[in-house]
């Protein structure tokens, strides 16, 4: 799928040739709703019910007030991200630093069919767009998939992110940024000057606009030039209407408009990855213009659940934590940031050289994703990307006394409630004790080898032929859905 480079380099990279190249990768990993839904509570609940047969793409045909039929779930495994690049699983985290490292420049073009219906001033009408309500104390209506476009005011680069955007009315949302991301930084430095931060929102696009957006760059380098990289060819952009902002001319739907750095306004809540609820004083931004295709595919994204978390961590926070583990040791064979833990933990694996490598490993960890509180190092004979195989290696090759790592007092997140909370409602500040386990062996003093426990014969044992049929067909049936749930 998409691996073709002459089949890309043709088909215009948009979210509706994606639905179809998957359906034909990988059929069950797209399911289509016919009944109406309601996208307040109802559409979330059907994505939440499917989440464990393998977290599929749906797509509600109808959905009440919306007008246009919603796409949810997009996001929800590693396989499916891997696919939307063209790539295994294993080879996408290399592949994104790689397209970091060799942008390609966007292609403007003349017209563009997200600006086959323009809606500007006062025809904006948020109202009339299915942005759903998630979980059940969520605030309202909240834009989830949402992809915001920005230019850093210092490099002039575009840069793109994902935050959590409240619909306020019919045309104002809020836009909770935190300060450590980029369009933090952007919408700080307009407060500090007194200006306004010009900004578009794309929703509905090809899965590597999304992806892109996640990836950990700095603010010199263009984030739609490294979406081209993911995509293996440039990102077709347009003028914007009514904002200075090319923006992707085969999204299903733009938002465009400017947030008003000083003016904060009260969020939340909202359900969040940690699985508490946040809320922020965050600033409004006035949408100036809605354009979009004559027959637009609104995108929806289930917060904190499997889409959420896979999208934010798989590749972006994963290929970030690889790189700079790796400039410490290189050895440094796999890096994983389990999607069940908050995003807290990370998982990692090295071929352990020096004694000190494990801990070398967790210091940058720790010292490159703040969000980090509880990391352990294993050997590479460890599966990072199997909870059993790394609880084990924390049970018999790690001593508290002798291979723990505390750090009191580090960069914490506001989103964890039993950190140490410091600073005012308006300028929160948090603080969180670490955790680093460095559960490798020892390199300078012998260790006992890992037990081959395999009974001799079972890597060639096929079980049907012990079986009757229809009990060999209910072990088929249990192993497609623990393959499915499985990260
Ligand atoms: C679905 C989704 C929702 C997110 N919501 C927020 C949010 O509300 N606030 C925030 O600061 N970051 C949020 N993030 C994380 C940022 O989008 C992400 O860290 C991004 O890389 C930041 O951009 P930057 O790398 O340019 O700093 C979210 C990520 C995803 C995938």
């Amino acid at each position: 799928m998409n691996a073709d480079p002459a089949k890309r380099a043709h088909a215009p990279a948009d979210l509706r040739g994606f639905l179809r190249d998957l359906e034909a990768a990988d059929p069950g990993a797209l399911i289509t709703v016919e009944r109406e839904v309601d996208p307040e509570f109802e559409l979330s609940a059907v994505v939440k019910a499917l989440e464990p047969y393998g977290a599929p793409a749906v797509r509600f045909e109808r959905v009440k007030g919306g007008g246009m039929p919603v796409v949810a779930g997009l996001y929800g495994t590693r396989r499916r991200i891997a696919l939307a690049l063209g790539k295994d699983v294993g080879e996408v985290v290399g592949f994104a630093l790689d397209a970091i490292r060799h942008p390609i420049p966007a292609s403007p073009v003349a017209s563009a069919p997200v600006h086959e219906v323009v809606e500007r001033g006062e025809a904006v009408d948020l109202t009339t767009l299915p942005f759903g309500v998630h979980s059940r104390d969520d605030a309202g209506r909240y834009i989830t998939s949402g992809v915001t476009l920005a230019r850093d005011q210092e490099t002039g680069k575009l840069n793109t992110g994902m935050y959590r955007m409240m619909v306020l009315d019919r045309n104002h949302i809020s836009v909770n940024a935190a300060p450590d991301h980029d369009l933090g930084r952007i919408i700080s430095r307009a407060a500090e000057r007194g200006e306004d931060v010009p900004i578009a929102i794309v929703i509905g696009h090809h899965p590597a606009y999304a992806i892109g957006s996640q990836l950990k760059h700095g603010t010199d380098v263009d984030s739609h030039e490294v979406t081209g990289a993911l995509l293996g060819r440039p990102l077709d952009v347009v003028q914007g209407v009514s904002v200075d902002l090319q923006v992707p001319a085969y999204a299903e739907i733009v938002l465009e408009g400017v947030i008003h750095a000083r003016d904060l306004v009260q969020e939340g809540p909202f359900g969040e990855f940690t699985y508490y609820y946040g809320a922020a004083r965050a600033p409004r931004c006035t949408i100036t213009a809605v354009t979009r295709r004559a027959d637009a595919l609104f995108n929806d994204l289930h917060p904190t659940h499997a889409e959420h978390r896979c999208l934010w961590l798989f590749p972006g926070r994963e290929a970030r934590l690889l790189e700079a583990v790796r400039a410490s040791v290189p050895t440094v064979r796999d890096v994983r940031i389990p999607f069940h833990g908050g995003s807290l933990s990370a998982y990692i694996s090295i071929e352990k050289r020096h004694e000190a490598d494990g801990r070398q490993a967790l210091l940058a960890a720790f010292s490159r994703d703040h969000f980090l509180k509880h990391v352990v190092v294993v050997d590479p004979d460890v599966d990072v990307f199997d909870d059993r195989e790394v609880l084990w290696a924390l049970n018999v090759r790690f001593q508290a006394d002798r291979d723990l790592v505390r750090l009191d007092h580090a960069k914490g997140i506001k989103m964890d409630p039993s950190a140490t909370r410091l600073g005012s409602a308006d300028r929160p500040d948090v603080v969180t004790a670490k955790l680093g386990f460095d559960a490798t062996k020892p390199v300078t003093t012998a260790f006992p080898e890992r037990a081959d426990l395999v009974p001799p014969g079972f890597d060639h044992l096929d079980l049907a032929e012990y079986l009757d049929t229809a009990t060999s067909a209910r072990l088929g049936s249990f192993a497609r859905v623990a393959t499915a749930v499985s990260e």
